[in-house]
């Protein structure tokens, strides 16, 4: 799949089949995750793998939506912030920004497969933690549920115009898109 084919197909997916993933294809939406950039190439990442029914529903504990339930399995993305890069300007820490790009490389992994995904964030991560026994220096970033996705008719992407967004050379200035320089 081309990638401007792929990045339309990606869709928070949020009714699964009930069929179980292949353990290779999750092994490969963690490889794509592996090949991501991080701030300094630390990789301070770590993804954990809930298949058990006791451990997913000790996730429903931290996230209780019914559709999150059927999902087969949920990687937990983590942050490890002992091994992350922090500018020394201000201290900022990358564990996070480098999760994310791990995770959006997981996911569109995982559409080319002909996996749904979903990024949820809006879930109890001190229970998470506490559940799953994570060090301190460990937070977890995010839950993606993965699975086959009921229905997998992409729906209408929902997004701003680049006008709205985009400025050439400062700020002050948008909703030209094209500069005579380099068009
Ligand atoms: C940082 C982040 C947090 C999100 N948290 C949640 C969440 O807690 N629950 C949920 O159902 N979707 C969540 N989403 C999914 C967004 O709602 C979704 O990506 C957005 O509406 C665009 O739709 P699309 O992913 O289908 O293109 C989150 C996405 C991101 C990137």
């Amino acid at each position: 799949m081309k990638f401007n084919e792929l990045i339309l197909r990606r869709f928070s997916t949020r009714k699964f089949k009930e069929k179980a993933v292949k353990k290779s294809d999750i092994v490969k939406v963690l490889d794509a995750a592996r090949m991501a950039p991080s701030a300094v190439n630390y990789q301070p990442w770590h993804f954990v793998i809930i298949q058990k029914k006791e451990n997913l529903e000790k996730l429903h504990k931290t996230y209780s939506r019914d559709w999150f339930k059927a999902a087969p399995a949920v990687i937990i993305a983590c942050a490890d912030h002992s091994q992350s890069w922090k500018r020394s300007i201000d201290g900022k820490d990358s564990a996070e920004i480098d999760v994310a790009i791990a995770v959006d490389h997981l996911m569109l992994q995982a559409a080319e497969l002909g996996l749904g995904t979903c990024w949820v964030c809006n879930f109890d991560t001190e229970r998470c933690a506490e559940y799953f026994r994570f060090p301190l220096h460990i937070s977890p970033v995010a839950l993606i549920p993965i699975g086959y996705p009921e229905d997998d008719t992409v729906p209408a992407k929902k997004r701003k115009p680049l006008e709205d967004f985009v400025h050439w050379e400062s700020l002050d200035h948008s909703g030209n898109l094209h500069t005579p320089e380099t068009d």
